[in-house]
């Protein structure tokens, strides 16, 4: 078995299993297309390929670079790729929600399968939507994140702390979060108008006042979930506000903003960028060693 990744957080996932390692440089040309290489012999025929987006994000380059890659491996005569995805791209599309659009999530899984992917792993996506995955015609496993956040808040030396979903739809990881704390969890109703991309959120009051709280979400993408908790939590006089989050996929601007509203920002390292401070290396090694070794 041979990992195939372009930096230490490939690298790390090969030490882990026990595995080789082989190096991807990325290129970009002037002209905007991107082609990746790999730069080191391709010595295995069973290969788990490593890729990661960072921000700002461009999931299209970044999809395209791993279809590339493994069209790559296949010129050298694989047998298997198992594909790393630690964000699942276009994985928010996981129904068609309006008449006409695609349903994309899939879509991108049926092409990866497509191109050649044995199996597809990836970190907490889109949370409680996963049957989407398994009806898709790859075996696909979705990594556990938030019990890692849990640890690094943990860390952190926090008074009498409330966690906070930004979303019920992340309800049930605030009370894994709360859980890992010993604290009391609460969760935002949030609704987005399709047609405007404007988000609404339920009238909530938090019993915060001198209390640290701690805001949870799967997805921080333009981080106008977060800015509605943010005022929430600073409306109830919250001491201070963390966020954690899964993936920072940071649309431009976002995370100074949200940087100049909270005392802290950490995700984990899903996608580069400069708060990801929490690993999800050893979850994704502990998974593939289960499944695929
Ligand atoms: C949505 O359902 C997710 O759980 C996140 O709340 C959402 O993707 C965050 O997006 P944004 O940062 O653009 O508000």
């Amino acid at each position: 078995m041979l990992v195939i990744g372009h930096d230490d957080f490939g690298r790390r996932i090969a030490d882990l299993l026990e595995a080789d390692f082989a190096q991807f440089e990325k290129r970009i040309f002037p002209d905007g297309e991107v082609c990746p290489r790999i730069i080191d012999d391709v010595t295995e025929s069973n290969i788990i390929l490593v890729n990661r987006m960072s921000i700002p994000p461009k999931p299209n380059d970044y999809y395209l670079e791993t279809i590339l890659l493994m069209k790559a491996l296949k010129g050298f005569g694989v047998e298997s790729i198992d594909v790393v995805m630690p964000y699942f791209v276009y994985s928010r599309q996981d129904k068609v929600f309006r008449k006409g659009e695609p349903h994309s999530a899939r879509y991108v899984l049926d092409l990866l399968k497509h191109c050649g992917a044995t199996r597809f792993f990836t970190v907490v996506s889109h949370v409680n939507r996963a049957e989407d995955m398994i009806d898709a015609d790859l075996p696909a496993y979705n990594i556990d994140g938030f019990s890692a956040i849990g640890a690094y808040l943990k860390k952190l030396d926090l008074k009498d702390p409330l966690v906070l979903g930004a979303d019920l739809s992340v309800d049930i990881f605030a009370q894994k979060v709360a859980k890992a704390l010993g604290v009391d969890s609460a969760s935002m109703e949030k609704s987005r108008n399709l047609d405007t991309g404007k988000l609404s959120t339920s009238e909530i009051s938090l019993d915060v006042e001198g209390r640290d709280l701690v805001i949870v979400d799967d997805i921080i993408s333009s981080g106008g979930t977060m800015l509605k908790s943010i005022e929430i939590g600073k409306q109830s006089r919250a001491r201070r506000i963390v966020c954690g989050a899964i993936h920072g996929v940071f649309s431009p601007g976002t995370l100074e903003k949200l940087t100049q509203n909270v005392w802290k920002i950490a995700t984990t390292d899903t996608i580069i960028n400069p708060a990801a401070e929490v690993s999800i290396v050893e979850k994704i090694a502990e998974r593939i060693k289960v499944v695929a070794l």
